[in-house]
Formats: C-alpha cells, sequence, structure tokens
C-alpha cells in the first residue's frame, strides 16, 4: 500500500513519457528525431546533468497549444495519484517554452485546466512553482517574472533549476528578491552538481525556504548543522541522483545519513519520465535498496506535508 505523499521536486515537463511525446507530435506536426517510442526510451541514458537536459529541452518541441500541457499535466497527476500522491508542489520552466514562442498565457492556462480539475478527477492538490533557468541570464528571468505578472495568483511561488555549476544562486538575487516583495515562496536547486557553498547562498542570498535536492550538503558539517537547526527541508530525489551519476548507485544513496543527521528529507521523482519513476516508485527503490524501516519511511511521508507550502500547524521554523 502506498504511503500518502506530497510530491514537491516535480519539474512537469519532466513527466512525458515517450507515448504522450509521439501523440503530440503527430497533433502538432512536429518530426522527432527517433523513430519510435523504444528509440527514444534508447536515448534515455545519460552522463550528468547536462545530457539529460538537452534531451528534456529537446523533447519539449512537442508541447505548443494549451491543450498539450493540460493533457500532460492531467496524465502526471494520473499516475501521481495512483502511488499515493495526494499533494503535489508543480515545477514548470517557462523560458524553454517562450523561447520556442509558447506564451506564457499558453503554458499557465493549459496547466490550469488540469490542476483546477485535479482535486475533484484524481483527490490531488496542486500548486505551482515556476523556475528560472541559472543557465539564462538574470535579466531574462527577470523579464520571465514580469510575464508572469498577469498569473500570479496561481503561481505560489519561484525555483531555480537547469544547469547549476557556475551559475551560483548570488545571480538571481535581483530576481529573488522581487519575487519576495511579490509575496511569492522561494525555492532553489542547489548541491545537486554544484558544491555545498550554493547551499548556503541560496539561503543567504536568494532567502530559500526549501533546498531542491541539497544532497553535496554532505560535504560540509557546518552546513548539515545549520539545515538541521533551521529544519531546512531538502528535496531529495534518488532514482534521479542514479540516473544523473550523483550517486554511483541507489544503495550507495547518503539518504539514511542524512536521516540519522536529522535533516529534513523528503522523497521525489524529478523528472519521473527520464528518470524510472513516480514518487512511489522512488519511495518502494530507497525501502528495497536502503533498507529504511517502516517508521523511517513514515517520516519521510510525514516530512513532504511539512516541508510543503500547504497551511499547517507544526514545528518547523518559519525562516
Ligand atoms: N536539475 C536541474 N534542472 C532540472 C532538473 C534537475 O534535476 N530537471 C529539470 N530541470
Ligand atoms: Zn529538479
Amino acid at each position: 500500500m502506498s504511503l500518502p505523499k506530497a510530491e514537491l521536486h516535480l519539474h512537469i515537463e519532466g513527466t512525458l513519457e515517450p507515448e504522450l511525446a509521439f501523440e503530440l507530435a503527430a497533433r502538432n506536426g512536429v518530426a522527432l528525431p527517433y523513430a519510435d517510442t523504444d528509440a527514444l526510451r534508447e536515448a534515455y541514458r545519460f552522463e550528468d546533468l547536462q545530457s539529460f537536459l538537452n534531451l528534456y529541452y529537446e523533447l519539449m518541441a512537442v508541447l505548443r497549444t494549451e491543450q498539450d500541457f493540460a493533457d500532460l499535466a492531467d496524465a502526471y497527476l494520473a499516475r501521481a495519484a495512483a502511488q499515493g500522491v495526494r499533494h503535489v508542489e508543480m515545477f514548470f520552466d517557462p523560458q524553454a517554452h517562450l523561447a520556442r514562442g509558447v506564451g506564457m498565457g499558453t503554458v499557465v492556462d493549459g496547466l490550469w485546466r488540469a490542476l483546477e480539475k485535479s482535486e475533484e478527477r484524481h483527490g490531488v492538490s496542486t500548486q505551482l512553482i515556476m523556475c528560472f533557468l541559472r543557465d539564462e541570464s538574470a535579466e531574462s528571468a527577470m523579464e520571465t517574472l514580469e510575464a508572469a505578472g498577469p498569473y500570479l495568483d496561481r503561481i505560489v511561488g519561484i525555483g531555480l533549476d537547469s544547469a547549476e555549476v557556475g551559475h551560483p544562486p548570488v545571480k538571481f538575487r535581483e530576481v529573488y528578491e522581487a519575487a519576495a516583495a511579490l509575496g511569492l515562496r522561494r525555492v532553489a536547486h542547489a548541491g545537486e552538481e554544484g558544491p555545498p557553498a550554493y547551499i548556503t547562498e541560496a539561503l543567504d542570498v536568494l532567502g530559500v525556504e526549501r533546498i531542491d535536492h541539497g544532497l553535496r550538503c554532505m560535504e560540509d558539517e557546518e552546513l548539515v548543522a545549520r539545515l538541521v537547526r533551521d529544519r531546512v527541508p531538502l528535496t531529495l530525489c534518488p532514482l534521479s541522483n542514479v540516473r544523473l551519476r550523483t550517486v554511483d548507485t541507489l544503495a550507495e544513496h547518503p539518504l539514511p545519513a542524512m536521516l540519522d543527521a536529522g535533516l529534513l528529507c523528503t522523497v521525489n521523482s524529478d523528472d519521473p519520465a527520464y528518470f524510472g519513476g513516480y514518487a512511489g516508485d522512488n519511495f518502494d527503490a530507497v525501502r528495497a535498496t536502503l533498507g529504511l524501516s517502516e517508521d523511517r519511511l513514515r517520516e519521510l511521508a510525514r516530512n513532504s506535508f511539512v516541508a510543503s507550502f500547504l497551511e499547517h500547524d507544526e514545528e518547523r521554523r518559519t525562516r
């Protein structure tokens, strides 16, 4: 039986399964450079984050209309619900669409078609987090925040994703300040491939409330102590870490050590169509391979609600 859980690290564009990619390609007259779904799946062998991102951005070419985004989100919500997800805080990457001539309204209105029916259809509550691509300029991020102005009532917060190394959080200081002034919640990917110092910077300079991934905090004892003391949630994605070779094997994943250290860890799927599993699959994998006790698994599920942006009374310090 799958535990009820919240998913806090999920890129909606990373839920594009090969079958839906081909269906949307046919619907929109987009040619994909793969013969069929098997050939496409063959391309899912990644060396690192960048090799994944190349395919992730390439396949987005099939997403053109509001209905495409609605179909993508609805397919994800159905799968997530079947694996015990009750709440999702969904990332989307508007710059990747704006660059292809697909407008902010198409993306947000399209996603919204699925999200507004999600509780009724799937029993899953939803929030949207708009991410900036950190390998694009700070000016582009600011323009994206401005373009999102008319849609801010549907967007709970902002995040930072894409190629990490060489793009430190400080690059986005101004746009995070502007987002905070608009009342948006703030998260950022940090310490996936980048150094622990990026985690510290995301907290100190961007004022983030959660760290996405944060795996490499384990290289810095003082940082771990701070994350524990301040109850800063980390949205870990174990199957993603294996596929992107952030860890060599799942058996070597530091999740058990992180829980033992007292870190507020959550387990999420990141880009489930590409990394071999949805939220429940990630839970099953860590249960089977890391030998986590039932208590630990319940702690992870509970943490996912504690760390969420749902209204709740609990002991997490508000920063
Ligand atoms: N890391 C950084 N950027 C991303 C990811 C990820 O795992 N998935 C989609 N964009
Ligand atoms: Zn991610």
